[in-house]
């Protein structure tokens, strides 16, 4: 095990659910100190306990709201005011939308880039100097097999994904030699409560990860010494990804298209 956390903080954001509660348990497990971050307060107000009571964990809840621009400096200010120096930065919290665009809410997709996108370019800027100064720790974001290729009726989510996948792997780069490992987690579809967000009827495709599996896949990779930059989390779902490589790009948007929701598969105005 390389990934020692042990006696550091992280700071993971969405710890509120899914991979991001995983993400909190796993890593109080290990022995780090936590900042949780989220809107619902009552659920991080509850995990603090939890994870106090079951590992000792210190954990400091900031409830927020990470489509305001300012979140990332205010989160930096409340953490330099209580002197927390982070290590480990979980970049997870993330929704996506379904259906048409041009049907979309206007809001609630601007909300959707600036939590997906903004905030994460935002709390890696704000966290990773005193992360690369302190050589050591990990920065985690996640991503999606969403960032392999174009998602008609999600496409929105799709881009902002993709924006992930191409930051991380050049903060990657940076990062060399600096004791920070960085990696852009790739889960496929997974059973959290995603899907009720996103506000999608139709039965998720293929198989349906847990958290567990996906959390477990982040760490196996930071416990090697050099983490590849990009981590998908079943050999199936990689395999998916290459395809965009090989695919025209016109076949390639069909493809996903019908395979993402059977039930509307076809474009508007052809049902
Ligand atoms: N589940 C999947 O199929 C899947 C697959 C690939 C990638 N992902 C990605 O995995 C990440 C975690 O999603 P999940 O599957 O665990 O879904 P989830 O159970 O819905 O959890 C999403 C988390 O993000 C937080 N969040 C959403 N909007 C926020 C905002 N404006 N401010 C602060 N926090 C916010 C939520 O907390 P509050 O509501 O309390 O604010 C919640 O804790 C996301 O980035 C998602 O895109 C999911």
């Amino acid at each position: 095990m390389t990934f020692d956390p042990m006696g550091t903080t992280a700071v993971v954001t969405g710890a509120s659910s899914g991979f991001g509660l995983e993400f909190a348990h796993r890593l109080a497990e290990r022995g780090a100190d936590l900042v949780l971050v989220a809107r619902r307060a009552d659920r991080l107000e509850a995990l603090a306990k939890e994870l106090s009571q079951r590992y000792g964990t210190v954990c400091t809840v900031v409830p927020l709201d990470l489509s305001v621009p300012d979140a990332a400096t205010s989160l930096a200010a409340t953490l330099a005011r209580k002197k927390i120096s982070v290590a480990t930065l979980i970049n997870n919290a993330g929704f996506g939308t379904h259906g048409f665009v041009s049907d979309g809410d206007a809001a609630r997709l601007d909300a959707e880039v600036a939590v997906n996108v903004a905030a994460i370019v935002s709390l890696t800027r704000a966290f990773l100097p005193g992360m690369i100064a302190a050589a050591n720790g990990a920065l985690v974001n996640v991503a999606s097999t969403a960032a392999f290729q174009p998602i008609p009726r999600m496409a929105v989510y799709g881009a902002t994904k993709a924006f992930v996948l191409s930051f991380t792997q050049a903060l990657w780069w940076e990062a060399k030699g600096t004791g920070v490992k960085v990696i852009a987690l790739c889960p496929g579809p997974a059973a959290t409560e995603f899907e009720d967000v996103a506000k999608n009827g139709d039965a998720m495709f293929g198989r349906v990860e847990t958290a567990e599996e996906v959390v477990a896949a982040a760490f196996r990779a930071l416990d090697r010494r050099d983490p590849s930059p990009v981590v998908i989390t079943r050999a199936a779902n990689a395999l998916n990804a290459k395809m965009e490589g090989f695919v025209p790009r016109r076949t390639l948007v069909n493809m996903v298209a019908r395979l993402g929701s059977p039930k509307k598969g076809a474009p508007r105005g052809t049902k």
